[in-house]
């Protein structure tokens, strides 16, 4: 049986992977922080999955958590590591609390570096390991590439993430252990709640009646998000495809939300944005 830790199986993506790796006979351990989340997905997924309880910027949490999973393993390897535990802050950058770009750096950011760092020894990062090598999986997003007004703190952990990702790949080829990016558009997912709740709080700013629209379009198009299940599929591939590529992009839409944002001009792709929310 190949074994596979995924970080935030709460909900949303890790959910639906876990629930997915299951159904494809992976053992799965899953990450959640509390009690009753442990309980709940362990009553609706079955006895292959198996929870560990900790939050991804609690360094002490982490290191009892693989140190249950070591003895779950009894010996075997971890093939997958999914760091997919994640939040998005969203906000202008003029009002944006430092206390909330500070946490949306150290979950996304210092959290997967904290959860890899404790699992390598397990995905095989040792002289003579017993296993053959895993994988991790890092659950980017298009904003690993591309920074959306509005978003740039989540923007930012998420480029960091991709830049770590990089530089964990090159570092971990002395163990053959891959690193693949995985970066979703939006999917249908709690997080987009989550974020119509946050962006409430700058209501009142100068900013505020740019948001009402956003916040329209973001309803508008909430019928048209990715289901999570593409995500899934796309986990359970990059975790048994003989050569997977080192990232795969996912947009909603392929031409809009991926090609030109990255291809048009800086100033030509302002344009669109400052269009869309009818700033200009
Ligand atoms: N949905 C999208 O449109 C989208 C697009 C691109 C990328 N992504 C990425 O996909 C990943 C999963 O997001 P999702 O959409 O599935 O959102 P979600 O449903 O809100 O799930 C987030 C998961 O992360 C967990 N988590 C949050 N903070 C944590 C912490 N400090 N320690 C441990 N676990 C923590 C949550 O646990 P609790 O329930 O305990 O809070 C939950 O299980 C994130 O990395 C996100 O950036 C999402």
């Amino acid at each position: 049986m190949k074994n596979v830790l995924i970080t935030g199986t709460s909900s949303g993506i890790g959910y639906d992977a876990a629930r997915y790796l299951l159904e494809k006979g992976w053992r799965v351990f899953g990450s959640v922080r509390s009690e009753e989340d442990a309980a709940r997905v362990k009553l609706e997924l079955g006895d292959g999955f198996v929870p560990l309880i900790f939050d991804v910027t609690d360094e002490a949490a982490i290191k009892t958590a693989v140190s249950h999973l070591k003895q779950h393993l009894n010996g075997e390897g971890l093939q997958g590591l999914v760091n997919n535990a994640g939040i998005a802050t969203p906000g202008p950058l003029q009002y944006l609390p430092l206390e909330m770009l500070r946490k949306q750096l150290e979950v996304n950011v210092v959290g997967v570096t904290a959860v890899t760092q404790a699992c390598l020894p397990l995905l095989g990062a040792k002289d003579n390991p017993l296993n053959p090598p895993g994988r991790i999986i890092n659950i980017s997003s298009v904003s690993g590439q591309i920074a959306y007004p509005f978003l740039g703190a989540y923007a930012a952990s998420k480029h960091a993430l991709e830049a770590l990702s990089d530089s964990w790949r090159r570092e971990l080829m002395l163990f053959d252990i891959d690193v693949i990016l995985i970066e979703p558009g939006t999917v249908q997912t709690p997080i987009i709640g989550k974020f119509q709740e946050q962006i409430q709080r700058y209501m009142g700013t100068e900013y505020g009646r740019v948001f009402e629209p956003l916040a329209k379009q973001m309803a508008e198009r909430q019928s048209n998000n990715m289901p999570v299940e593409r995500i899934s599929e796309l986990i359970y591939r990059t975790l048994t495809v003989r050569k997977p590529k080192t990232r795969y992009p996912i947009p909603r839409r392929l031409l809009t939300g991926w090609l030109l944002p990255r291809w048009l001009p800086d100033r030509w792709f302002d344009w669109i944005a400052a269009k869309q929310l009818g700033i200009k």
